[in-house]
């Protein structure tokens, strides 16, 4: 019998590769599959069978003669009738866990590339226009028109463009980048191809964090084998595209997560903040216009393109189109990926999907969008999560991170936390950040050594709420300037955890 192993870093973390080692021994065909996303069940073994795939939990090696006998306890059925699979609405990772990532020939049987085809039978306006119907923003956090970025790229006439893939994801508490390229690397691949076709580039980089080395060996696999395919390299399938695709590791900085410190990266230089403007757009990657676009809205493209801008348009709320990839993490029983249309509540990604926290203890607060995001209350977790909404109430969505605390959180000691982040990570140029968060840091540090008795605690919260408003007023980039958004939220919604005190917020 065929059976899949996750070779996701997840599952690997927690034993598959020894998993994996056991079923060979066994004799099994092994497929290194993705990750299903139900990371409490990894890893998740599943056995081809007459019925359907059926998946087996947290299996361990001395488990395989049970497996293989259909036997074993944690016997979850056949993994495509999961329930919280069936309620999902998956469409960028449509192919996750279900593919092997190894082989190109899986990859067209399950609808890839279909996406390039139709493209390459539209001209790239159309293409561009197509995406621009569809809806999508940018999945990165800021939610900037992705067909609007495109045409502006598109409409530019110079001797080289390119487009460049962030592969950073530098947030806590997300990995939805991870899983997809780990476990269905060729919709990266075909994404920024038809990506290329849209704006006219030859030329595509994808910058990888170091900490992902399975992405990293998925991807030039995948590369590899489109190139040996025909799906990269000169005049793709007789198309007269000719577009080659690079890999870039990058070294470790969160600031090489914004996008010009991530141009300055792959130049060679060390990654610093670009003052925008010029746009990448106009001018990015040696100066040539550049499209930047984060892994999820590239991966969402193929599929746009195989069945047309309006199919995705349909699905989301207001002017959130299309789905969002949420990732469930921290404290919580069932963490993982769930892929719905905008629109959900919080309440239900965190107490259905996610079953509530892991320590069975009240879930206080929630953390959406990555460190730089607003603290949540479980009070306003009937928020529905799209852009709109969620700037509305304060917060914002982000990279689609969602981290949960329990009622033992230390509010005051999150909000040091994003100070010490800010002055870790902050690339220096600018002084409302680079010194800014260091006194952020030590404001909060006197509050919390004078909140047992309320000495000065009032004073240093006026500081604070200062210094915050300077650092979104005046910082260059998101990293200063969305600092303030988890340390004030935290103050709002909790002030019990900053010492008695009578300060009275604006
Ligand atoms: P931004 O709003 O300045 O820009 C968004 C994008 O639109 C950029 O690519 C920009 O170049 C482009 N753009 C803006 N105006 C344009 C125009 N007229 N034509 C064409 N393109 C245009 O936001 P920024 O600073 O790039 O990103 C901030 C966001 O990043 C935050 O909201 C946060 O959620 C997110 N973030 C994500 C992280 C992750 O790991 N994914 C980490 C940290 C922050
Ligand atoms: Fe650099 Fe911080 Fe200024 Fe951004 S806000 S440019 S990270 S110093």
């Amino acid at each position: 019998a065929r059976v899949y192993v996750p070779g996701d870093a997840a599952a690997v973390s927690v034993g598959a590769d020894e998993v994996a080692a056991a079923f060979e021994a066994a004799g099994a065909r092994v497929v290194r599959n993705g990750s299903r996303g139900m990371l409490w069940l990894e890893p998740l073994v599943e056995v081809e069978t007459d019925a359907g795939r059926v998946g087996y939990a947290n299996v361990e090696p001395g488990d395989v003669d049970a497996v293989l006998a259909g036997e074993h306890a944690r016997d979850i059925g056949v993994v495509d009738q999961h329930p919280w699979l069936t309620s999902q609405r998956r469409v960028s990772f449509v192919r996750v866990g279900i593919v092997d990532p190894a082989s190109i020939s899986d990859y067209e049987a399950h609808g890839g590339y279909a996406g390039l085809r139709r493209a390459f039978s539209l001209s790239p306006a159309e293409v561009v226009q197509e995406v621009t119907d569809s809806g999508l923003r940018g999945r990165g956090g800021a939610g900037f028109p992705a067909g609007i970025k495109w045409k502006t790229v598109h409409d530019l006439e110079a001797d080289l463009k390119f487009v460049a893939c962030n592969f950073d994801e530098g947030d806590s508490g997300t990995f939805a980048d991870r899983m997809v390229v780990e476990g269905d690397p060729f919709t990266l691949v075909e994404g920024m191809t038809i990506a290329a076709y849209a704006v006219g580039a030859s030329e595509g980089y994808v910058y990888v964090r170091s900490e992902y080395p399975h992405a990293v060996s998925a991807l030039r696999r995948a590369i590899d084998a489109a190139y040996t395919h025909g799906y990269l390299g000169e005049d793709i399938h007789g198309s007269g595209l000719s577009f080659d695709l690079h890999v870039r590791v990058g070294a470790g900085a969160y600031i090489c997560g914004e996008e010009s410190s991530m141009l300055d990266s792959l130049e060679g230089k060390r990654g610093e903040v670009r003052a925008k403007p010029p746009i990448p757009a106009i001018k990015g990657l040696w100066d040539r216009p550049t499209a930047v676009n984060n892994v999820l809205t590239l991966c969402a493209v193929p599929m746009i393109l195989a069945d047309g801008g309006a199919a995705y348009a349909e699905l989301g709320t207001g002017r959130s189109r299309g789905t969002q990839v949420f990732q469930l993490a921290g404290n919580i029983k069932q963490g993982g990926i769930v892929e719905l249309p905008f629109g959900v509540s919080l309440r239900e990604l965190v107490e259905e999907y996610g079953g509530g926290t892991l320590t069975g203890r009240p879930v206080r607060a929630a953390q959406v969008g990555g460190p730089l995001g607003a603290y949540v209350p479980a009070t306003g977790f009937d928020v529905p999560m799209d852009y709109e909404a969620l700037a509305e109430s304060g917060a914002m969505l982000g990279h689609g991170g969602i981290v949960i605390h329990d009622d033992t959180v230390d509010m005051a000691k999150m909000a040091r936390f994003a100070m010490e982040f800010c002055a870790v990570e902050s690339c220096g140029k600018c002084t409302p950040c680079r010194v800014g968060s260091t006194r952020g840091v030590e404001v909060i540090d006197r509050i919390i050594a004078g909140r047992a008795d309320g000495q000065d605690v009032a004073t240093n919260l006026v500081l604070l709420d200062d210094l915050c408003d300077t650092m979104t007023k005046g910082s260059l980039c998101a990293m200063g300037g969305l600092t303030p958004m988890p340390v004030q939220s935290a103050i709002k919604h909790f002030p019990e955890d900053f010492g008695p005190h009578d300060f009275e917020r604006e």
